[in-house]
């Protein structure tokens, strides 16, 4: 099978790495990709966005399967135009992706549906004092979110009533997001973790990943400003075998039946962010794709050709369970100096040779492209490179430990990591095993 996977990060470089695994595959392109990627699949300069070119693409090739990274080619609709032209790719389509493209969707689907999620209303610009009396009804801290996609910018958490009211300001009259902040949801703030399942589906049937977790914030104890993740590591011991039931069995389940009953079948990769809370699991958003840097320790972790997987979501003969190697996964992601504001790219990259002597130790490049000179590889996004372990299930201490040897050994001017990557689950780990021996 020819096979073609579109985006640029360091989720795109997994995907592929587990692709390139499958007997199935003989041939495997990447658009645009990136440096990394570039070893293990051919690297095509079309943009995500450029949904036209990429199908002219793939036309010219024949591609048997596309699968799609990020977001915003699936709730442009890519899945609807490659199927128009009889070819297979993994991913929901327009209308499905709403369930990441559009929160006041997605929001009035859960309530439909019985789905559990924080409290919330939504508001036009229209509705602005309604807003406003909303606001000054609910308890602090409350949730803000532009309704579209907006680059993973569109979240505040508001301290005070007048925090709140200057960031709606800002959504519905000054316009700061765009067509993204025409709706606002205002919600109540959920207390607990977070935790990232990854339910893969062909509409009716769906296997559920091992779960991850994910850290989003900049700084060490998370802290600082929101990024795209900062790593990841799996499974997440919060998501105990009781929790992980409920989330199949009051998330995600419902969330296909109500999907396929309003005419929209999901199909694709499923993502729940979820808020483990002292009531059980609550879904503080879905994606309608793969999360990044989560990809990079969920599939490592799989045991199964994942190509198989997807070409069943597509022809709708989905299984019900995977094979997990019984093994841990801990992703560290280094990112440029600034990320996740300003920052400078072009900055060569030294050490990753070094980096991968150890055969439990795989990198991801996300934002690197190829130098002036041979073999020189630099810097060419906010999060440069996801440095992945893998180990015993046990001993989570010993994996991180394992990703922080191999990250201290690449460096590039201005890198920057988080140094407590998976802390919070050798902390669960410590709990459940004191409940365990009580
Ligand atoms: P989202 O883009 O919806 O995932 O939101 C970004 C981040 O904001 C989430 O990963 C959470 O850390 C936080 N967040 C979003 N909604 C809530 C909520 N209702 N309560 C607490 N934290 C939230
Ligand atoms: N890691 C968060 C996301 O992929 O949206």
């Amino acid at each position: 099978m020819k096979v073609f996977v579109i985006g640029s990060g360091g989720r795109e470089y997994a995907l592929a790495w587990k692709i390139r695994q499958s007997p199935l595959v003989t041939k495997l392109y990447c658009a645009p990709g990136n440096a990394g990627i570039a070893d293990i699949a051919e690297c095509i300069d079309i943009k995500p966005a450029d949904i036209s070119g990429l199908l002219k693409f793939a036309r010219q090739e024949s591609i048997d399967l596309t699968v799609v990274g990020p977001e915003q080619p699936l709730t442009d609709g890519i899945v609807n135009l490659f199927e128009a032209h009889g070819l297979k790719i993994f991913g929901p389509s327009k209308s499905a992706a709403r369930l990441e493209g559009s929160k006041v969707f997605a929001k009035r689907f859960m309530k439909n549906y019985g789905i559990p999620t924080a409290e919330y209303q939504s508001f036009t610009a229209e509705e602005r004092f309604d807003a406003e009396r909303f606001i000054n009804e609910i308890p602090v801290p409350i949730v803000l979110k532009a309704s579209g996609l907006a680059a993973g910018k569109g979240v505040s958490i508001c301290e005070t009533k007048e925090q709140a009211l200057e960031i709606l300001t800002m959504m519905l009259d000054e316009k700061v997001f765009g067509e993204a902040g025409t709706s606002v949801v205002i919600e109540e703030f959920l207390v607990g973790e977070e935790a990232s399942v990854f339910a893969l589906t062909d509409g009716k049937e769906f296997v559920t990943l091992v779960p991850a977790q994910d850290h989003k914030r900049i700084l060490d104890d998370d802290k600082g400003k929101n990024t795209g993740g900062m790593g990841a590591y799996a499974p997440a011991p919060i998501v105990t075998d009781e929790m992980f039931k409920k989330v199949r069995h009051q998330i995600i389940a419902p969330t296909l039946r109500g999907m396929a009953n309003e005419g929209h079948p999901y199909k694709g990769c499923l993502y729940v962010g979820l808020m483990i809370t002292e009531t059980g699991p609550k879904v503080v958003e879905y994606n309608c794709r793969f999360g990044d840097p989560e990809t990079q320790v969920v599939l490592p972790l799989l045991d199964e050709d994942l190509v198989e997987l997807m070409l069943a979501s597509i022809d709708g003969t989905m299984k019900q369970n995977v094979h997990v190697k019984p093994q841990s996964a801990v992703c560290v992601v280094i990112a440029s100096g600034g990320y996740p504001d300003a920052y400078e790219t072009g900055k060569p990259i030294f050490g990753l040779e070094n980096a991968v002597h150890d055969k439990d130790v795989v990198i991801f490049h996300a934002g690197t492209k190829h130098g002036h000179t041979k073999g020189e590889i630099v810097t060419a996004g906010g999060r440069v490179l996801g440095v992945t372990a893998i180990g015993s299930k046990d001993n989570l201490e010993e994996t991180i430990d394992r990703a922080y040897r191999a990250v201290e050994k690449i460096t590039f001017d201005g890198a920057y990591y988080r140094s407590d990557i998976g802390k919070k689950g050798v902390a669960w780990m410590k709990r459940l095993q004191m409940t365990e021996h009580r």
